[in-house]
C-alpha cells in the first residue's frame, strides 16, 4: 500500500491518504456532499451522473471500489443491484456497515490487491473519486490490473479523475505545475506569468481538496491511451466553473452549481473540457 507524506493535519500540508480518511470518515459526507466543509464539491453531481449512467447498462454485479462511507452502496442495494464495497480506510468502510449492515459485503483492501473477489466476478467496476488519491504510477497500474482480473468480459470501468486542463485555467500554482511538467518551463519563469503563483494556500476560501491532500490529475486527451486495455467508449466532464478558482465568489460558485444542477451545459464540450474540474471515464474490457 502507498505511503504519501506524513503531514500534519492542522499545520497546512497535505496528509497521508488512509491517515485523513480515517480521520474524516464521521464528517465525510458532510464535508463531501454538502459543501459545508467549505470544499468546492461536484461529488453530488457526479453521484447524479453516474447513476445516470448505471441506468442505460444491464443491471448487473457491481464493485463499488473505494466506496467511501457507502452512498452509492446505498443507492445500489436499494436498486436491486448484487453489490459490494472496498475501501482501504477502516474508518470509511465502518461508516458503510451502519449505512448497509451486512446488505452487502465489504472489504477493507486497497485497490491494487483485489484478492478478496475473484477473476471475472463483476460486470460493473466503480472508482468513484479514487484514482486522483493513488499517486504513484505503479500503484496506479498495480490497481488497474486488479480490476481487469476481477472484472467480467465486456463488463464496463467507470472511474472519475482530476481533469489536468482545467489547471489552464485556475491561473494559480497548478497551472505553474501544468507548465511544469509538461513543458519543461522553469517554476521561476512561468510563475513571473502569473499574479497568483503560490496560491491557493490552505486557508484561502478557494481551497480544494488536493489542497489537503496529495492528489494526481489525469490529461483527458491522453487518458484513453492510457487506459491499461481498457476501451474508452466515453469521457464526460463535471464540477463546472464559470470563473476560474481564485475569482470565485459565492454568486459565481451558486452560478456554476445551477448551470451544473440544470443539465445546462454540453459535457463534452471544449469549454466544459478546460472549466470542468473532474472528468468520468467509461471504459470497457474489452478481450
Ligand atoms: C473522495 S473519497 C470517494 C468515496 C466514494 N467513492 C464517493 O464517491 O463518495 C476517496 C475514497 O477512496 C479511498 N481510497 C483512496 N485510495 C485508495 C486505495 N488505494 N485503495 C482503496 N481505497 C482508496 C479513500 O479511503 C476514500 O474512502
Amino acid at each position: 500500500m502507498e505511503k504519501q507524506q506524513e503531514n500534519n493535519p492542522k499545520g497546512g500540508v497535505r496528509m497521508d491518504t488512509k491517515e485523513y480518511y480515517d480521520q474524516i470518515a464521521k464528517d465525510y459526507d458532510n464535508i463531501s456532499y454538502s459543501g459545508k466543509g467549505g470544499i468546492t464539491t461536484g461529488n453530488e453531481f457526479r453521484f447524479r451522473i453516474v447513476k445516470d449512467i448505471l441506468y442505460g447498462l444491464p443491471k448487473g454485479k457491481i464493485l463499488d471500489a473505494g466506496c467511501g462511507t457507502g452512498k452509492m452502496l446505498v443507492y445500489l442495494k436499494e436498486n436491486g443491484y448484487e453489490a459490494s464495497g472496498c475501501d482501504f480506510s477502516e474508518g470509511m468502510i465502518a461508516e458503510t456497515r451502519k449505512k448497509v449492515g451486512h446488505s452487502a459485503r465489504l472489504e477493507t483492501t486497497s485497490l491494487d490487491d483485489l484478492s478478496a473477489f475473484r477473476d471475472g466476478e463483476f460486470d460493473i467496476i466503480l472508482a468513484l473519486g479514487v484514482f486522483p488519491y493513488i499517486t504513484q504510477r505503479s500503484t496506479q497500474e498495480a490497481s488497474y490490473r486488479e480490476i481487469w482480473r476481477t472484472l467480467r468480459a465486456g463488463g464496463t470501468l467507470i472511474t472519475t479523475h482530476e481533469n489536468e486542463l482545467f489547471d489552464l485555467f485556475t491561473l494559480n500554482k497548478y497551472t505553474l505545475r501544468f507548465f511544469k511538467e509538461n513543458f519543461g518551463i522553469a517554476e521561476k519563469l512561468a510563475g513571473s506569468l502569473l499574479t497568483n503563483p503560490e496560491k491557493p494556500i490552505n486557508k484561502d476560501k478557494q481551497k480544494s481538496g488536493r489542497d489537503f491532500i496529495e492528489t494526481i490529475p489525469e490529461n483527458p486527451l491522453t487518458y484513453p491511451q492510457r487506459l491499461h486495455g481498457f476501451e474508452n467508449k466515453d469521457i464526460l466532464y463535471y464540477s463546472y466553473h464559470i470563473l476560474p478558482p481564485l475569482l470565485m465568489d459565492d454568486g459565481a460558485r451558486q452560478l456554476s452549481s445551477q448551470i451544473e444542477a440544470s443539465e445546462g451545459f454540453d459535457r463534452h464540450s471544449l469549454q466544459a473540457m478546460f472549466k470542468c474540474s473532474a472528468f468520468i471515464s467509461i471504459a470497457m474490457k474489452v478481450v
